[in-house]
């Protein structure tokens, strides 16, 4: 994936539906809005187990398959129950989940994303890396702890490699809620802000402006226009909301208009 494909929506349907003919209809639902818009980019990321059968029964419908997350481990071997990235890439997948504050959560470090990352990047995938402070303090140590996210990243991987790598900036505080709970838009245009800084001032020049950054954490049908406009984001990725086909394409619908307003004559 590249520059030129912003806006995006990316789904995160984590450890959803139950079964293959679950994930066909949920698939089959998007399906029917996603390639007849003109703007976003639409990336669905099922549980690794659906990635085949979806890539064979909907290959040309201009939809994104990618992973939630991929093996440390490169290629095959004896590693019971891992999934590469160069597996992840023979199913039609062209991007990876890496580093998501559930699997943060289950111990997964800063070296082991990194580790992930350049695995993914390797194989040809594109990496949707996924940083976010867990709550925001008064003192603002919450930015440095975003900065050697990034920062313990990109300085381990190859500037060859910048291009096909987006950021998701999902504040855990803000993730599986209502509406209510997603960041307002005033600190996600302060945020992405800091993050495009942080990218031009400690990694490469220019990569701030360069580089997708997407929103995640309760995006919903009715406040994606407010964190989509004027925010300094190239689009979301969505949990919950994922899971039930209308209500992703109506988020769908919000960016594809919000966008052809304000962004697509400076194209
Ligand atoms: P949410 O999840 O949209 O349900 O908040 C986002 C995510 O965890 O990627």
């Amino acid at each position: 994936m590249k520059n030129t494909d912003a806006p995006i929506v990316a789904a995160n349907w984590k450890m959803h539906p139950r079964s293959v003919s679950d994930a066909k209809k949920l698939f089959s639902g998007v399906k029917r809005t996603a390639p007849h818009l003109t703007h976003p980019t639409t990336v669905i990321c099922p549980p690794d187990v659906h990635l085949g059968v979806l890539s064979e029964n909907y290959s040309g419908s201009k939809i994104i398959l990618g992973s939630q997350d991929i093996s440390i481990h490169s290629d095959v071997g004896s590693q019971t129950g891992e999934v590469s990235a160069e597996q992840i890439k023979d199913t039609g997948s062209a991007v990876a989940i890496v580093g998501h504050s559930e699997r943060r959560a289950m111990g997964e470090t800063n070296e082991v994303v990194a580790k992930k990352v350049n695995r993914a990047l390797e194989a040809g995938l594109s990496v949707m890396l996924c940083i976010g402070e867990h709550k925001r303090d008064e003192g603002g140590d919450y930015l440095d702890f975003l900065v050697e996210q990034i920062t313990s990243v990109y300085n381990n991987v190859d500037r060859r490699f910048y291009q096909r790598m987006i950021i998701a900036y999902e504040p855990l505080w803000a993730i599986g809620g209502g509406s209510n709970a997603a960041v307002t838009p005033h600190v996600l245009h302060q945020t992405s802000g800091f993050i495009r800084k942080t990218l031009h001032k400690r990694v490469a020049r220019g990569l701030g402006e360069e580089t997708l950054l997407l929103y995640g954490g309760s995006v919903k049908r009715d406040n994606a226009r407010k964190l989509f406009v004027d925010t300094k984001i190239d689009g979301f990725l969505i949990g919950s909301a994922s899971l039930d086909a209308d209500h992703f394409c109506d988020i769908l619908g919000v960016v594809n208009e919000a966008y052809s307003e304000h962004y697509a004559d400076d194209e």
